[in-house]
């Protein structure tokens, strides 16, 4: 049983349809499963953008024990792929409640994973177990600060990308650390190319460029949550219309299809932007994932790159070369990268 994994991890990457190994037929990599988990995390507040959080925890173990019953249940569905909503684990505080930050940062913290760590293994565990790919988005704890991570497993539980947010936004700024451009990666799979950005870094240039620079097959787009079209008690930041906005823009400039994980509304976009599969944030959560069958057939396999096209080293160029004139070429303080400490947190220095 070891030998034939070890025969079909080294057989089939890269390779659009495996034909050469007897049972390596069973796999239909021209058919991508997905699993868009859309139920929120233990301790959530409901409804959505209800910002009512007294009474409310966020608790990391007993996410990650809902997660291993999503991972199974979708596998079992047929699923290939489980994509998890932005901080999933151990949730996302919605509106970024200054007051629930201040009464509840140090809870928080103690609830964001580390890398490795006994509920990072379980979920590695859980992929390689249920045979299916995991796409996280998790509150990461390291020694010093907290960041917004997301990561690619493969169904054999290794960690094919770990990344973090390379700049929260808006005042999750205050509160998680900025990442680093390094994880802003394209992967090879089986089933093709794919990317992940959260949430708001579908508007941004520095994270869209170099990844659609990257041509993805499949763009993978984690959202906290998202109510339903006209939704008046959202913020305009929360609306379904602005970040259904940014995320099918994105599509059409990646010319990839693209899923989009919510607590509440997910849904899956063509390469040419046109919506799918969609599940509103109005049905129950007695329904927890959203499944969608992608034909990856006719993907370009060799296709990484397009030095002809929009998101070329070329445009990159003409951009720089035509600055408008009056506007100073200086590297402004919005790109520094920003820490915040776990210990200034604590003492809620949040420096808004
Ligand atoms: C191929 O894999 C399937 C599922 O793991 C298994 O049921 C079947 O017996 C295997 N067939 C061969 C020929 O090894
Ligand atoms: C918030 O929820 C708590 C606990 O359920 C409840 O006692 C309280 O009345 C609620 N506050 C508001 C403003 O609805
Ligand atoms: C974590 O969850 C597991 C699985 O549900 C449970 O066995 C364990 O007791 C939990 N640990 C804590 C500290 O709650
Ligand atoms: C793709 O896979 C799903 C899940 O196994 C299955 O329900 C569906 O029929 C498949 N589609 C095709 C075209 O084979
Ligand atoms: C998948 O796409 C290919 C190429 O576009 C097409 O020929 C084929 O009929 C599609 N398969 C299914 C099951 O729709
Ligand atoms: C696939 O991509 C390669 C590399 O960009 C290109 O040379 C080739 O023409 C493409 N094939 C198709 C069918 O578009």
């Amino acid at each position: 049983m070891l030998l034939l994994k070890i025969l079909l991890a080294s057989t089939v990457v890269g390779s659009a349809v495996a034909t050469t190994c007897d049972n390596l037929t069973t796999t239909d990599y021209n058919n991508l499963t997905v699993a868009l988990v859309r139920a929120p995390p233990p301790g959530f507040p409901l409804p959505l953008l209800n910002r009512n959080y007294t009474g409310l925890n966020f608790d990391l173990n007993a996410t990650v024990t809902d997660a291993e019953a999503f991972i199974e249940e979708a596998a079992q569905n047929g699923a290939n792929l489980i994509v998890f909503p932005e901080l999933w684990f151990p949730g996302y505080p919605v509106g970024n409640n200054p007051k629930w930050i201040v009464d509840h940062v140090e809870e928080y913290i103690d609830n964001s994973m580390t890398v490795p760590g006994p509920h990072w293994s379980r979920l590695l565990a859980a992929a390689k177990t249920n045979n299916i790919y995991l796409a996280l988005a998790f509150s990461e704890r390291t020694a010093e600060s907290i960041y917004m991570a997301q990561a690619i497993i493969s169904n054999y539980g290794e960690v094919l990308l770990h990344r973090q947010k390379v700049r929260p936004s808006g005042g999750e700024r205050d509160i998680w650390s900025d990442g680093t451009m390094e994880g802003l990666r394209v992967i090879d799979t089986p089933y093709g190319r794919w990317g992940i950005l959260e949430c708001w870094e579908h508007f941004r240039p520095t994270e869209v460029f170099p990844l659609l620079a990257q041509a993805e097959h499949i763009h993978i787009a984690a959202a906290p949550y998202t109510p339903d079209a006209k939704d008046p008690n959202a913020l305009s930041w929360e609306t379904l219309e602005v970040n259904a906005g940014a995320v099918r823009t994105y599509a059409v400039n990646a010319g990839a299809v693209t899923i989009w994980a919510g607590v509440g509304y997910s849904a899956v976009y063509g390469a040419d932007g046109i919506e799918t599969a969609e599940m509103l944030a109005s049905v129950p959560f007695t329904t927890p994932m959203l499944y969608n069958s992608i034909n990856t057939t006719s993907f370009n396999r060799s296709k990484t790159y397009n030095v002809n096209g929009e998101q070329s080293w070329g445009v990159l160029k003409q951009i720089e070369d035509a600055w408008p004139y009056y506007i100073p070429k200086v590297i402004g303080t919005f790109v520094l990268k920003k820490q915040n400490l776990i210990s200034d947190l604590l003492q809620y220095n949040i420096t808004a």
